[in-house]
């Protein structure tokens, strides 16, 4: 694999592409229609993206699928190799209502996001499932740093030293900017829980109103078999040189719970420690079993 340089903009590693181009990347221009999609990577962002998508859509999933590129929800801030346009190029170019994505912290964000009172839906994932998931993402995809091994990626996960940082200052500093601004809040626990019940909350916060019947079509073309399938949402249209999907699939496993396969009883110990540490008095609670 060709090394990945990495950067720092206020102390968060970045993706060196995301660093030379973060000019433009934080002086975006956001409209006031714009729904940003948000989320530590891993948290189940691509699922909330098509959820969102589809209720644009009234739940047309072939309308839904109409993009002319692979980068359906351009993630502002991600650069892929040339010649792909670079997220916010792309969203120049997109017709609103635009939905958008990214994983930035909240003190990165583009401030023209809170200027315009952007709608934000932030996915929240246990920390845990999240690592486990994250790990598998930077074994096949070579924009980002290869992990030696798994111990490896757990010292490093919880010292917030990937790619977006800490785990912990993103999840805590989006939950808190919730007093401030147009952000639901969706739990990707509750999502595997109740598909039916997050969709609708999303709707709510869309100011739409969806049939039932509409709804379970939403339901069902966003159910985890159904975005395996869809070349529209496994990005198997990515090339193999960005993402290497026999190593690990893009829509991997979809479960709560996973990390069981993978923490040690130890690492589990020194996890709950440190997580205690820093996700006290947050007021936030995340289920890592079902
Ligand atoms: P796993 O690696 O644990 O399977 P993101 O889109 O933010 O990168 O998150 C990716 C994670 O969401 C992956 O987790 C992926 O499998 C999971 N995911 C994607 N679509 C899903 C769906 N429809 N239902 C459940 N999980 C989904």
């Amino acid at each position: 694999r060709i090394p990945v340089a990495m950067g720092h903009i206020e102390g968060v590693p970045l993706l060196g592409s995301t660093c030379d181009a973060w000019d433009s990347i934080y002086n975006f221009q956001a409209r006031g229609d714009d729904i940003l999609i948000t989320g530590f990577p891993k948290s189940g962002t691509t699922w909330m993206q098509e959820i969102v998508d589809l209720i644009l859509q009234e739940g047309d999933a072939q309308k839904g699928r109409r993009a002319p590129t692979y980068i359906k929800v351009p993630c502002i801030e991600l650069i892929p190799p040339k010649p792909r346009p670079i997220g916010v190029e792309l969203a120049q170019t997109m017709k609103s209502p635009r939905v958008l994505k990214t994983h930035l912290p909240i003190n990165l964000l583009p401030p023209s996001f809170w200027e315009k009172n952007v709608k934000a839906v932030y996915v929240a994932r246990n920390a845990k499932d999240c690592m486990v998931s994250y790990y598998y993402f930077h074994k096949m995809n070579k924009m980002l740093p290869p992990p030696r091994n798994l111990e490896n990626f757990f010292s490093a996960f919880l010292s917030g030293d990937v790619p977006w940082g800490s785990w912990f200052d993103h999840v805590i500093g989006w939950w808190k900017a919730m007093d401030k601004h147009q952000i639901l809040f969706i739990f990707y626990e509750d999502m595997i829980e109740d598909p039916m019940r997050e969709i609708r909350k999303v709707m709510k916060f869309l100011g739409k109103d969806l049939s039932d019947e509409v709804l379970e079509n939403i339901k069902y073309h966003t159910s985890f078999q159904a975005m395996k399938e869809n070349p529209m949402t496994n990005f198997s249209t990515v090339p193999n040189a960005v993402l290497e999907q026999t190593i690990s699939p893009f829509i991997r496993k979809g479960t709560v719970g996973d990390w069981r396969n993978h923490f040690t009883v130890a690492q589990n110990i020194i996890f709950d420690e440190e997580y205690k540490k820093k996700m006290e008095g947050s007021g936030l609670n995340f289920r890592t079993e079902l």
